[in-house]
């Protein structure tokens, strides 16, 4: 067994080399502009529509992605409702629906991708209902089209929480072409974390892409107090604007994103040689941006050991997403409900992946967790 002399940890952020950065910072010097929509701000949201395929004009940022939720939810006209969603994810994907008054329900999970299954959705609708939340989870993409009939069926909002899903594409067909578009552009909005825990990030930061164009303007007063002029506030807002520093570590990090989403493939190669002839560690496969790298075992028992004999080799793996939202005492409401999410939340564990992390490092990782399982 292999016991590493640094730390492994799940993740580490990508940090830009310091010039680069620090040429920015000149830039922001000479700009005098900290905050408040300056210049930085615009080009990052120039590149990032660039990158994603979609129009500036449905696009908008903020200082992080729970607060990018909270107001997405709020433009969406949540507030007072039913919201169905999946136990299996980061609390804020239902806090923020919390905070604003809105009620989660829910619903279980598509064993394969891990994410709300639309056809357990569909089972809780109910005219209280005013939308579905899935989260494309560890960067897999839910199923789209079962949530889109689901939104024309009944009338309600579909809200990706994509916060894992950055770097994610999906292929249009034009008649001359093949288009790549960002997976943000499915249902009526989503919002991509850009947490530094993330495969993407800007020290913190949160994006939303919405359909609608009009409510780009309702977001931005929302994100700075709502405040419409110097005498007008025109409701209770927030202050949520992304700064100029968190724009400038966005634009050098997306420059790097062929390479990290590169890196991150060699990286899932590596573990899956490792795993291939090993029945007892299962990876799971759908993520097209390799965000994370989760492992299925066969029990509890044995994910709890390999996740506390890890930490002794210096390796600390997550276990996302355990316990599941429901266990949560403002969740648990719903505990019980979802016998799927909890089976695989017992059973799952993601091990380390950023880039840089050395391959034969991700090989002795391996090699050590199949060791463990024997
Ligand atoms: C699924 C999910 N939703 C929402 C968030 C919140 O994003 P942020 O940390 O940028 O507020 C995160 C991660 O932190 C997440 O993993």
């Amino acid at each position: 067994m292999k016991r590493f002399e640094c730390q492994i940890l799940v993740t580490r952020p990508y940090l830009p080399p310091l010039d680069e950065f620090k040429n920015g910072l000149e830039e922001v010097w000479s700009n005098q502009w900290l905050t408040n929509n300056g210049p930085m701000l615009q080009r990052f949201q120039k590149e990032l529509s660039r990158y994603l395929g979609v129009p500036e004009t449905n696009i908008a940022l903020f200082n992080n992605g729970t607060l990018a939720l909270e107001l997405g939810y709020y433009v969406m006209g949540l507030a007072g409702g039913e919201v169905i969603t999946t136990p299996f994810t980061f609390v804020a994907t239902s806090h923020a629906l919390m905070r604003i008054g809105a009620r989660p329900v829910f619903a279980d999970i598509d064993p394969e991708t891990m994410c709300l299954d639309p056809a357990k959705a569909e089972k809780l609708i109910t005219p209280r209902t005013k939308a579905i939340v899935p989260v494309h989870v560890y960067g897999n993409v839910c199923d789209v089209e079962g949530f889109e009939r689901l939104g024309e069926k009944y009338g309600v909002k579909i809200i990706y929480d994509a916060a894992h899903a950055f770097g994610v594409f999906s292929r249009v067909e034009r008649v001359d072409r093949v288009e790549k578009k960002s997976i943000g552009f499915c249902g009526d909005m989503s919002m991509f974390s850009f947490h530094p825990t993330k495969l993407f990030h800007s020290c913190e930061g949160g994006l939303l892409v919405f359909k609608d164009a009009a409510v780009r303007e309702k977001l931005y007063e929302l994100r700075n107090f709502a405040i419409r002029s110097e005498t007008e506030c025109v409701d209770v807002g927030t202050n949520a604007k992304m700064n100029e520093l968190q724009a400038l570590m966005g634009i050098c990090c997306l420059r790097k994103m062929p390479e990290l989403l590169e890196y991150r493939q060699k990286i899932y190669e590596a573990y899956e040689e490792v795993f291939a002839d090993c029945e007892d560690v299962k990876l799971v496969p759908h993520s097209q941006n390799k965000a994370y790298v989760p492992v299925l075992f066969k029990s509890f028992a044995i994910r709890e050991r390999v996740y506390a004999e890890l930490k002794t080799c210096n390796v600390f793996s997550r276990r996302y997403f355990y316990p599941l939202l429901t266990d949560f005492a403002p969740y648990a409401y719903g505990n019980g409900s979802c016998p799927i999410a909890e089976d695989l939340a017992s059973r799952v564990l993601t091990l380390p992946t950023y880039y840089g992390l050395p391959l034969d490092d991700v090989k002795a990782i391996a090699e050590n967790v199949k060791e463990m399982v024997k």
